[in-house]
C-alpha cells in the first residue's frame, strides 16, 4: 500500500536531505533524484524479502504529488504490495519536511510500484522463497 501519513510502525527505508546539486533547471529537486532513490528504498526491501540478488523489472505509475525543495528532509518508506513466482512488487511512498528543525509535519510528495525480479548468479529470474517467521 502507499501510505497517506508516515507509519508509526516502521522506519524509513532511506531518509536523506535534498541537496542543491540535486535540483533541475527550475531550481526544485529533479524527480529523477527522487526515482533513483526510490529505485534503492525498494531494492532494499525487495532484497531483503527475497534473500538475495534482485534487479528492478519494472517502474509503474510514478506520480510527483508536490515539489521538494533544497534542504527539505526526504522520507522514502517502502511496502510489498504482491509476491509473484520470481517478482516482487515494492509500493514507494515519498515524504518531505521542509522546516524539519522546527518540527514541521512531513507531507505527502510522490507515489510509485516498482517491480524487482530475484535473480540467480547468472541473472536469470529465480523463485522467491516462502516467507519465513514473522519477518
Ligand atoms: C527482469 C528480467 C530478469 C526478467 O527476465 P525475463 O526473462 O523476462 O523473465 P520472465 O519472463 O521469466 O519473468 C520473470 C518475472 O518478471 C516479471 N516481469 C518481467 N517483465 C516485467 C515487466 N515489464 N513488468 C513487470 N513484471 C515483469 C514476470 O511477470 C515474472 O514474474 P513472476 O515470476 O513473479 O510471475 C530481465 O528482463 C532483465 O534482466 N532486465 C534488466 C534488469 C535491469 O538491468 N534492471 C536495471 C538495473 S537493476
Amino acid at each position: 500500500m502507499h501510505f497517506k501519513t508516515p507509519p508509526d510502525d516502521r522506519h524509513a527505508s532511506i531518509t536523506t536531505v535534498a541537496m542543491p546539486r540535486d535540483t533541475n533547471a527550475l531550481g526544485d529537486i529533479f524527480g529523477g533524484w527522487l526515482m533513483s532513490h526510490a529505485d534503492i528504498a525498494g531494492a532494499v526491501l525487495a532484497y531483503s524479502r527475497a534473500g538475495g540478488r534482485v534487479v528492478t523489472a519494472a517502474v509503474d505509475g510514478f506520480v510527483f504529488i508536490a515539489p521538494v525543495y533544497v534542504g527539505d528532509l526526504v522520507s522514502f518508506y517502502t511496502d510489498i504490495a504482491r509476491v509473484g513466482r520470481t517478482s516482487i512488487v515494492v509500493d514507494v511512498t515519498l515524504f518531505a519536511q521542509s522546516d524539519w528543525g522546527a518540527g514541521e509535519r512531513e507531507h505527502r510528495v510522490a507515489t510509485a510500484s516498482l517491480t524487482y525480479v530475484h535473480v540467480n548468479h547468472d541473472h536469470r529470474p529465480t523463485p522467491v522463497p516462502p516467507r519465513t517467521g514473522t519477518g
